[in-house]
């Protein structure tokens, strides 16, 4: 089967899909994007997803060119007609094809639409079994990470910091604490089980899986605190993880070359990785 993306209204083969040069998004990363999981052929907490693409396009000034049942319809179809059954769906609205200026086109200008899937591993993930390691990095980026902005530059240089030390996720710092990683939240345990992350501000992404696994961890009796850690206290700390919609629940077992709680994913962290799978399951 031969791979199908979207593209402003249509859906044609991979092949075939091109944005213009003068499209918005290439000249100025002025757009947004998502990413929602899909398990067993379904998306994983997808309402949520497209409640922060509005959010994002609003905060920027684009028109959300749909509405969540348009866009669910859309992301089904795409999932459809490429038999995907685990994997993720990319969605990308920028603010359209325009002669180069900095201000904004003209009135009326349709924003630009593009979606394509990606088949991946999310769940049986052995990444997970064994745990990831993360370097830290200062965290370059501009003051309105609350936004999913295109504008991934200072993520890409992190996260190939990260690869070229082998390790799969970079946590970023700023003024001496985490703020959350590349493309990740940053979650770390106490010895006390207390789930510690940072709270919600201009300074990071509103991930759609922290909330749901904090939601989780409530439910089951956990105790979740938020507040800002250091790289030293994660370092000291029993668990340690990062979430995503691609990573699901990932354990780290290792920081900057320092292991946490003995090298191994904690049980903790892997109690939330099942609670989390089982919500994802049954969404
Ligand atoms: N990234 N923080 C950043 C900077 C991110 O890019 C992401 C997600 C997250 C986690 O958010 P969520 O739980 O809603 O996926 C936090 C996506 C997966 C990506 O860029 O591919």
């Amino acid at each position: 089967m031969s791979r199908i993306v979207y593209v402003n209204g249509r859906f044609v083969p991979f092949e075939e899909a091109t944005i213009p040069i003068m499209d918005r998004g290439f000249l100025f990363a002025d757009g947004i994007y998502e990413v929602s999981a899909v398990l067993d052929g379904r998306l994983v907490d997808n309402e949520a997803h497209l409640a922060r693409l509005d959010r994002s396009l609003s905060e920027i000034g684009i028109r959300n060119p749909h509405g969540i049942a348009e866009w669910t319809r859309l992301e089904e179809e795409l999932v459809t007609r490429n038999g995907l059954k685990e994997g993720l769906v990319y969605m990308e609205v920028t603010r359209g094809v325009a002669e180069r200026d900095f201000a904004f086109p003209p009135e009326g200008t349709p924003p630009t639409v593009v979606m394509f899937t990606q088949a991946k591993t999310v769940s049986a993930n052995p990444l997970a079994e064994r745990g990831a390691k993360v370097i830290t990095v200062e965290d370059l980026r501009w003051k309105r990470r609350d936004i999913k902005s295109v504008a991934l530059l200072a993520q890409v240089l992190a996260k190939q910091q990260a690869a070229a030390a082998g390790v799969a996720e970079a946590w970023m710092h700023e003024d001496g604490f985490v703020t959350e990683g590349g493309s990740s939240t940053a979650f770390i345990i106490t010895e006390d089980n207390r789930i510690v992350t940072r709270p919600l501000s201009t300074a990071l992404l509103p991930g759609i899986t922290r909330r749901a696994v904090m939601r989780l961890a409530e439910e089951n009796g956990l105790t979740v605190e938020e507040r800002a850690f250091t790289v030293a206290e994660a370092q000291a700390a029993a668990e340690a993880f990062f979430t995503s919609a691609s990573a699901f629940v990932m354990p780290v077992i290792e920081i900057d070359g320092t292991r946490v709680g003995g090298g191994q994913p904690g049980p903790m962290t892997r109690r939330l990785r099942d609670l989390y799978l089982e919500m994802a399951r049954a969404s």
